[in-house]
């Protein structure tokens, strides 16, 4: 049965109520559409704690209960049971791929790792000491500039195309952004290896010797890709969204996400882990920073700490929790920071201030932990998050232009000057 909410003011039509409309599973959403229109009264939700942007059937998460779904299978038996490329196929095309889909898809993401000679020149136009993520965000935008062959948005077939496109060649983009700032040569990808052995070959492979790849290593690292590929209306995707809902081409609409994902409160964590790792020194030091961390004149926080959403735990920080400790068992590491961290760990969970507010450690935590622990490069921590976000944003770009609602053009409530003239 339909439901509705009752208001207190009777709009010019005589009535009264708001239509509240029901997902599949989550909180239902009072249809406010109309509120404007009708009632004369905008929503006021800054930080949208409290407002579905869109209708989205790709991803789910239960804060309160620690649940993310990937078109409905659990992260965890994802993370256990399937590949990157397998998990891209099922955000893509809603389904995960039967042996003959996933190698077709396998093979079609292959044919477009190669990027175009011209963008490698790009990157010479950037300083040696560039962030990698300026070099993606730079590199990512310039490419609809090179691949005009399918820009047509209206044509469903070429918005796949530039999807497919975009996940292939962003393990290349990633690891130049890398070996650039290194100065190593570019590395051309090898398609005899599946995708994250690939990343991992044009990242540390040289022209003078052979890079060969651990599985143990490969395996952590699309681990962490499944982790991250996608998280409903966070702040990138919604900018992608964003972006896309002016009709802006999916090569600029995935740039603008990368510059969203930068951030130290959103992607731009699991490198501001490491850093306060760094900081902290040593294990004796870790109640300092505790402590500061909650005092409220000091706008310090503890890195990998807490979640907008999750206000139980990250189900995505336990399963990286164990593939970190797996990892580092296996491989034999002893990490003095690695100490710090598990030391961090065991005082905030025991401490009131984090336990009154939620504050758990989130999957940027033990991310930033693993990838340092595989040999990953701290300054290339966000830009592998980017690598695995793209197959999300672009899974939302695709819905946004099967579900068309227009141009999205928040509003806002005026504080300024009322009206007001200059003196003559
Ligand atoms: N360390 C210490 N105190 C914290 C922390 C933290 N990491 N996070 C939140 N708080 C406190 C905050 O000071 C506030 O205290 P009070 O009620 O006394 O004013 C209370 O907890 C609520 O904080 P909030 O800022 O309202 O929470 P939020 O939901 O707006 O912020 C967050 C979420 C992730 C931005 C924040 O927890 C944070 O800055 N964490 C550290 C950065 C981080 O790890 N980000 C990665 C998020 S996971 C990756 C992703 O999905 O993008």
């Amino acid at each position: 049965m339909k439901r509705f909410v009752q208001l207190s003011e009777t709009n010019k039509k005589g009535r009264n109520c708001l239509p509240v409309l029901e997902g599949t599973i989550g909180p239902p959403a009072i249809d406010v559409k109309t509120l404007y229109g009708e009632y004369g009264v905008l929503a006021f939700d800054p930080g949208y704690r409290s407002t579905a942007s869109c209708r989205s059937a790709i991803t789910y998460v239960d804060g309160e209960e620690g649940i993310l779904l990937y078109r409905g299978y659990p992260i965890e038996e994802l993370a256990e049971n399937t590949s990157f490329l397998e998990v891209s196929h099922l955000l893509l095309f809603g389904e995960l791929p039967d042996p003959n889909e996933k190698v077709a898809f396998e093979r079609r993401v292959a044919n477009f790792t190669l990027l175009h000679e011209q963008i490698l020149k790009f990157f010479t136009g950037f300083r040696r000491d560039a962030h990698p993520m300026a070099i993606m965000v730079g590199i990512v935008g310039a490419m609809s500039a090179f691949y005009h062959d399918n820009l047509d948005i209206s044509d469903p077939d070429q918005r796949m195309f530039s999807a497919i496109r975009l996940i292939a060649k962003i393990p290349t983009i990633a690891a130049a952004s890398y070996t650039y700032t290194i100065g190593r040569p570019f590395r051309y990808p090898r398609n005899e290896l599946d995708y994250t052995s690939n990343f991992l070959q044009m990242m540390f492979g040289l022209p003078s010797e052979d890079y060969e790849v651990d599985p143990v290593v490969s395996s952590a690292l699309d681990k962490i890709f499944i982790l991250h590929a996608d998280h409903e209306q966070n702040a990138s995707t919604s900018t992608v969204r964003l972006a896309g809902s002016s009709g802006a081409n999916p090569y600029a609409c995935v740039a603008a996400g990368i510059a969203s994902l930068w951030g130290p409160s959103h992607g731009g964590a699991n490198e501001a882990v490491l850093d306060m790792l760094e900081a902290i020194g040593d294990v004796k030091n870790v109640g300092k920073a505790v402590d500061q961390a909650k005092d409220a004149d000091d706008d310090y926080r503890l890195m990998g700490f807490g979640h907008r959403v999750y206000k139980n735990f990250d189900p995505r920080a336990t399963v990286i929790q164990k593939a970190c400790k797996d990892v580092l068992d296996r491989l034999g590491l002893d990490d003095p920071l690695l100490e710090i961290a598990m030391r961090l760990e065991e005082i905030a969970l025991q401490d009131e201030y984090f336990i009154e507010r939620k504050l758990y450690p989130n999957v940027d935590f033990y991310s930033g932990i693993l990838l340092k622990a595989i040999g990953i490069p701290k300054s290339l921590f966000t830009a592998v998050f980017a690598l695995a976000r793209t197959t999300g944003w672009v899974s939302h770009w695709l819905e946004l232009h099967k579900d068309d609602h227009g141009i999205d053009r928040p509003r806002q409530l005026y504080v300024g000057s009322p009206l007001r003239h200059m003196k003559k």
